[in-house]
């Protein structure tokens, strides 16, 4: 097995914080109902940041800590559902914003909220075609540009952000993924409309529905946990993290309950930041790093699942 060595971390949210009582002057609700729903408290909302500028901070911070040379870069993968446009892609905007060389390969691609987990196997697999180089890898969402905030269902629970990393090929490390995909063809679950055809026009809000999207987070996941340990021949005991999309601290629960994942191998945010979707598992790559919670070899499952319907587990060690 060949896998992937995390050079350099780095993240960025908006400075604005919207509280549940701030929300609950806006649309019927109150933190007593979204607090115990979701263990969500605070999201960071962007006022004029779209998401080429929140991927563009996250991206030097992470190439100052891993401190490359630009040059050394060879691909960027920018994993959002929120990109300024069509095209340009965010990641070739990124190219030229971040004085990045030509012979870069920019891509933008969405898998929602698993966006990070699927652009991480992506790289894996590019940088052992190119491992002289390294790729850049970003999870950045203004997903609160595409809510309806008079639809309490969806408006309490997203916010915006971006991390990122720099990754280089290591043909001793390991990276194992499990990635799975369930077309929602009839966009039942959870959508956002995409490119208008004539006379015809939605308005560009996230549309869910809350109780099918809760019912496929806490089984989907487990499906890929399952397997990915299975392929290694581990427990879940033998893990020293498990990452979660944050996407509500009860989904989470129930999936630990049933895995038996302990308190101490769980990093959360999602309190602060309600569900930054692609950018939710860089972000909190990117605190652990600074924080100092992880150590060479630590053994790492990073676990995705959002629209699409999309959800995977990538086992990798720091
Ligand atoms: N504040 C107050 N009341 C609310 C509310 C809010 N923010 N949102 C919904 N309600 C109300 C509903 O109108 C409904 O009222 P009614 O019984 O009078 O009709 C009641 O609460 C129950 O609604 P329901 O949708 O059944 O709530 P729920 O317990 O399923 O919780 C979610 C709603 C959205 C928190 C929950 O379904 C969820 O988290 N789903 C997963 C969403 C997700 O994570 N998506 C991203 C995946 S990557």
């Amino acid at each position: 097995m060949s896998g992937i060595d995390i050079l350099g971390t780095g993240c960025y949210v908006p400075e604005y914080t919207l509280s549940n009582d701030e929300l609950s002057t806006m649309v019927d609700t109150s933190d007593e109902w979204i607090y115990p729903r979701t263990g969500i408290k605070n999201r960071h909302i962007s006022k004029t940041e779209n998401t080429s500028e929140l991927a563009r901070i996250a991206a030097e911070r992470a190439i100052a800590d891993s401190g490359v040379s630009k040059e050394d870069i060879g691909f960027i993968i920018v994993a959002t559902c929120s990109a300024d446009h069509i095209m340009p892609s965010v990641s070739c905007m990124l190219q030229k914003l971040l004085d990045l060389p030509e012979h870069v390969m920019a891509f933008d691609m969405n898998a929602a909220c698993t966006g990070f987990v699927y652009a991480m196997s992506i790289a894996n697999a590019m940088l052992a075609t190119r491992p002289d180089r390294l790729a850049l890898v970003i999870g950045a969402e203004v997903f609160s540009k595409m809510l309806d905030y008079t639809d309490r269902s969806t408006c309490i629970l997203f916010g915006d952000g971006a991390g990122a990393v720099v990754a280089r090929h290591n043909p001793r490390g390991a990276l194992q993924e499990a990635i799975f995909s369930r077309g929602d063809a009839d966009a039942s679950h959870i959508y956002i409309p995409g490119v208008p055809f004539a006379g015809r026009q939605e308005p560009p809000y996230c549309k869910m529905s809350g109780q099918d999207v809760f019912k496929f987070a806490v089984e989907a996941p487990i499906q890929s946990m399952k397997q990915i340990l299975a392929d290694l021949d581990c427990t879940i005991a033998d893990m020293d993290y498990v990452l979660f999309h944050q996407a509500n601290a009860r989904i989470i629960a129930s999936i630990c309950k049933r895995l038996k994942i302990k308190d101490a191998q769980l990093y959360c945010n999602i309190e602060e930041y309600g569900n930054t979707s692609a950018a939710s598992i860089p972000i909190m790559l990117d605190e652990m790093n600074r924080k100092g919670l992880l150590k060479k070899g630590h053994k790492l499952l990073l676990v995705g699942f959002g629209a699409g319907l999309t959800w995977g587990t990538l086992y990798m060690e720091w």
